[in-house]
């Protein structure tokens, strides 16, 4: 059990006047995790079918009714609002707006047309994520991101929610993390659709990086604007010298894939070493509309990740140690100069002084409701650690302009279900009531300084 002490409260979590004026402060969620999967008319996506397989999530959890946003947006809308915050990340379900991955369902976009009226009306800026993981489960049945189609398919999807909300949002990322929706889904196994295949891998990772690329090219021609990408990125090092050769290729495939074919029209070499046979043919044609300029990046970072090689194994042959630092209750090292060293090198290596923004950092914690709320300490000095961070890396020159913390609600942790609470807004999942936690009121003190 978590041992609860109040925080000291003449302690401020940052300090608003260190950013610049126009710097943004936000909150991210994701639509499988808090709308209810089940509302609306939305179609099966792969994470309902994947979750209604045995093993796949803890205690057999699913996004069906989740934090019943779908039904209590207007209220959550208004905590952002009561926290002071700027901005809110939210996500559009595909199978909520395409219930079979191409037939339009009015309700579904309905929906989102009335959320983003509803965050303006609150003196919100709205960032949209057009794809965070609810693939149409029709789309699956087709391969899913194995097959070329659903590139074509997600540029349609992209259009349709833009034609009908993109003039009213502050910036577009066409995708939440590359990186899980190839390598940890195809992979690894970890998420939907749950494969640990090498082939389908080394063509979801090339062809999610196409759907970006098409997105961004149809979106522009229709004539939307600040379009981007969310990528996450680990600080990976090796965990003992001697380890560098084993670090790079960890490195390639986690972070420089999705980037450098970004920004520079080339995948890593030492990820096409293994990859390359496996890839769908004529990938290179690809490349320049992969590179199709951006208009801002948006950089998740949650911790650093220590590896090896691993002896005997099929390539990549990688194994991760587990750090001597201080955990959050995922298991994942607390290490905020990570952020500050990503963000550095991001500018540097990449993108120069494109517009970058934190769409995610957050801990997840045992938080639980004590007496007369949730003192959820670790996370403030896990938030302020991180603030500081990016503020270091800012001194250094970079262009960072906006910080979302990961995440305003409690919510449906993907293959880990309902257990780990990442939210500064705890919620009763029997109840569904929500209940700001001791970071929320940090957060509001900084933003809203006179309003007690
Ligand atoms: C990121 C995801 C987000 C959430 C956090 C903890 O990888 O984008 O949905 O699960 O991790």
């Amino acid at each position: 059990m978590t041992n609860f002490t109040r925080p000291k409260t003449d302690t401020a979590m940052f300090n608003r006047a260190d950013f610049p004026t126009d710097f943004t402060f936000g909150a991210a969620t994701a639509a499988y995790q808090i709308e209810g999967a089940q509302f609306g008319g939305a179609g099966p996506s792969h994470w309902d079918t994947f979750a209604a397989t045995p093993g796949n999530v803890v205690r057999a959890e699913d996004g069906a009714r989740a934090c019943d946003h779908y039904h209590r947006w207007a209220g959550d809308l208004d905590l952002l609002k009561e926290g002071g915050f700027d901005a809110y990340r939210f996500s559009t379900s595909w199978a909520r707006v395409m219930p079979d991955g191409v037939t339009i369902n009015p309700d579904g976009l309905d929906f989102y047309d009335r959320l983003v009226d509803g965050i303006l009306a609150r003196g919100l800026a709205p960032y949209l994520t057009l794809y965070h993981w609810d693939l149409p489960a029709a789309l699956a049945d087709k391969g899913g991101w194995v097959n070329r189609d659903t590139v074509l398919r997600f540029a349609d999807f992209a259009e349709t929610v833009m034609d009908r909300i993109g003039e009213r949002v502050s910036r577009t990322a066409t995708i939440n993390e590359p990186w899980c929706v190839s390598w940890l889904s195809h992979f690894e196994g970890h998420h939907a659709p749950g494969l640990r295949d090498i082939r389908a891998t080394a063509r979801a990772m090339h062809h999610i990086q196409l759907a970006h690329g098409m997105a961004v090219t149809r979106l522009r021609d229709a004539g939307h604007d600040r379009l981007g990408i969310v990528l996450n990125f680990a600080d990976i090092q090796p965990v003992a010298a001697g380890q560098e050769a084993a670090a790079a290729r960890a490195d390639a495939l986690a972070n420089a894939w999705f980037i450098q074919s970004i920004a520079q029209g080339t995948y890593p070499q030492e990820a096409l070493d293994g990859l390359a046979p496996h890839m769908p043919e004529y990938w290179q044609d690809d490349m320049p509309v992969i590179a199709t300029p951006i208009d801002w990046l948006g950089v998740n970072y949650y911790t650093r990740e220590l590896v090896s090689a691993q002896p005997d194994a099929a390539w990549p042959a990688i194994q991760s140690h587990d750090g001597p630092l201080p955990k959050t209750q995922m298991g994942w090292e607390i290490h905020a100069d990570g952020l500050r060293g990503l963000l550095t090198r991001m500018a540097r290596d990449y993108v120069g002084d494109l517009p970058m923004i934190v769409t995610e950092n957050g801990m997840a914690w045992d938080d639980h409701i004590v007496a007369d709320g949730v003192y959820d300490t670790e996370r403030i000095s896990y938030i302020s650690g991180h603030l500081a961070a990016a503020r270091a890396a800012m001194e250094a020159g970079v262009n960072l302009q906006g910080f979302f913390y990961w995440s305003l609600l409690d919510n449906f942790e993907w293959a880990f279900g309902y257990e780990k609470r990442f939210g500064i807004v705890h919620v009763d999942f029997e109840t569904l009531e929500r209940t700001p936690k001791a970071s929320f009121h940090a957060f509001k003190a900084c933003l809203r300084p006179n309003d007690g």
